[in-house]
């Protein structure tokens, strides 16, 4: 069984992340982390959590704190730590800010938790996961970022929709910046094991159109609502599932690749990944036509964001 600990729980995501989480039947413990002065809000996040568990038969031990360090001992540990994208922002216009938050918290968290998984979701997730892999001094394997994981639930929807099969049935990935530079796989993408090129029906597919409903979703939803909730909520508790039920998937992740793995490297970015109980291991991939510009276009993004927050 395994000690989970969500920094920044008093979030939007992490609050839901939190009621995700409880239900994965490997976690033991869970801790929720947040900024002192939040004590009554955590408590209250406790207990609301926990009546929950009676109608789901779930005995998750909950506890909270202000103190980073209390996760210790933690198997996984999932920064959602910093200022959230307000209408109008972009991913990157957080980078500088919460580059010092996830700096500091990795610095702790690498003191304090030196075999846990780091687990970032705090935006701009591939530039965090290189800060925080930096300031941790954890092992490759060890730091990740929820990345375009997200972004590949959204589009795997939009086609089992457009194909009205059931969802189950779609595979695709987007690889790249979790934000506009993402890079859809066209080329990995099936339909029932069927690459989606060979479907009669692919010549009218509005590609396009889909990957940009995809790169404006999480913009749109602020926009409406303030916050993104349930996708990365369902999408942190589908990379925690993994990892502790130690199940060999392979996702798509923000993740270090070096230039053995992938021709370009030395950057954090969304590729697909094996992930387990010992972390995440990027998978090389060979991509297709106009799939490898664009990646080359993301690293290279991703990698002027990255230098200037580690200035
Ligand atoms: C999103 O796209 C939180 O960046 C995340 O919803």
């Amino acid at each position: 069984m395994a000690k989970v600990t969500i920094l920044g729980a008093t979030g939007n995501v992490g609050v839901f992340a939190a009621h995700t989480i409880s239900e994965i039947p490997y976690v033991s413990d869970m801790l929720l982390v947040g900024r002192p002065g939040r004590e009554d809000f955590l408590a209250g996040c406790c207990r609301d959590l926990s009546d929950s568990f009676a109608a789901r038969g779930t005995d998750v031990r909950l506890s909270y704190s202000t103190a980073i360090s209390d996760a210790e001992g933690s198997d996984v540990i999932i920064s959602a730590a910093g200022m959230p994208r307000r209408p109008g922002q972009d991913r990157n216009d957080l980078a500088f800010e919460n580059a010092k938050i996830t700096a500091d918290t990795a610095e702790i968290i690498g003191r304090c938790a030196p075999d846990a998984l780091l687990f970032l979701v705090t935006n701009p997730v591939d530039a965090m996961t290189a800060v925080a892999l930096k300031y941790s001094g954890f092992k490759p394997r060890q730091v990740f970022g929820l990345g375009t994981h997200l972004d590949s639930m959204r589009l795997k929807s939009l086609i089992a929709r457009y194909f009205r099969v059931h969802v189950s049935e779609v595979h695709t990935r987007i690889i790249g910046e979790h934000g506009e530079s993402m890079v859809p796989l066209w080329s990995a993408t099936t339909i029932g094991g069927i690459r989606i090129s060979n479907l009669p029906t692919f010549s009218g597919l509005p590609a396009q159109e889909m990957i940009d409903t995809v790169r404006t979703s999480g913009e749109a939803i602020i926009r409406g609502k303030g916050a993104t909730v349930y996708g990365p909520g369902e999408a942190i508790a589908t990379l925690v599932r993994t990892i502790l039920g130690d199940e060999n998937r392979i996702l798509t992740v923000s993740s270090h690749i070096t230039s053995e793995i992938h021709g370009i490297g030395d950057v954090c970015i969304g590729v697909p990944a094996r992930i387990n109980r010992n972390g995440v291991f990027p998978v090389p991939i060979s991509l297709e036509g106009d799939e490898v510009a664009g990646f080359r276009e993301s690293v290279a993004k991703i990698k002027k964001v990255t230098a200037e927050v580690m200035e």
